[in-house]
């Protein structure tokens, strides 16, 4: 219970959150998709808010209720997504990255459904990479204020697998998600430790999501310069 001593840190701010899972269309009525629920990233966008932040969230494929004074943008696709958070990002002060990106999308999108051919077998599923939002925001800043935080969720080495993702990514924080039976996709629990490029490591006790997301945006707060934008 975050009670009557909210802290209204980020008035003035302009935050930007993905949640959910991409979907990469295949034909008019298939996709290859995840499990993401968007629970964490909607608590995010609710903390923000309560905050007094201006959010904008990029929701993938979510059912879930918007979160009251949040400006909410549906994509669908990695693509999508992309396009999305980085229009939002260019007068954003933070943008966390907690959507489900898919890694890969057919490398054909096929405009009719596509048929059972009879005897022949399914035809292979050819991938290609989507571009990597996160990396490619790090890299290619808008302006250097901006903090940049990504979510991972690891199941083994979390640490040293969390500080290596880190620094391949780029950003200022990498939310690690210990994926346990009680965390995770579809919970409304969560664990998980914070690592800063600055070498810092913030554990988060298996809690509300709720309670993650204030300690990513105290996180954040305390990166944030003492200009508003
Ligand atoms: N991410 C992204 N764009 C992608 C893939 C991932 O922006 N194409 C972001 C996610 O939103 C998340 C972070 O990168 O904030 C880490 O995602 P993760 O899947 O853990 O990283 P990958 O580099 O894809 O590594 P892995 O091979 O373990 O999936
Ligand atoms: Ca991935």
């Amino acid at each position: 219970d975050r009670g009557g001593d909210l802290p209204r840190d980020l008035a003035g701010r302009h935050v930007v959150v993905s949640a959910g899972g991409t979907r990469e269309p295949l034909d008019p009525v298939r996709y290859l998709g995840n499990r993401s629920s968007g629970k964490q990233g909607y608590a995010l966008a609710r903390t923000a808010v309560a905050r007094g932040a201006r959010v904008t969230l990029v929701a993938a494929n979510t059912a879930l209720p918007d979160p009251a004074g949040a400006d909410v943008v549906a994509v669908g696709s990695a693509e999508q997504l992309r396009r999305a958070v980085l229009a939002a990002a260019a007068d954003a002060d933070a943008v966390v990255m907690a959507a489900a990106v898919a890694d890969f999308r057919p490398a054909r999108y096929v405009d009719s459904k596509i048929k059972k051919r009879d005897g022949e077998g399914p035809a292979p599923l050819v991938l290609e990479q989507n571009p990597d939002v996160l990396a490619g925001l790090s890299a290619a800043r808008p302006h250097p204020g901006l903090v940049v935080v990504g979510f991972a969720a690891e199941t083994d080495d979390v640490l040293a697998n969390g500080r290596a993702k880190l620094a391949r990514k780029g950003c200022d924080l990498l939310v690690v998600n210990e994926v346990g039976e009680h965390t995770a996709f579809g919970t409304d629990d969560n664990q998980a430790v914070v690592l800063g490029a600055d070498g810092t490591e913030t554990p988060v006790p298996l809690g509300p999501k709720e309670a993650l997301a204030d300690r990513v945006w105290d996180l954040v707060a305390a990166r944030l310069g003492g200009e508003l934008r």
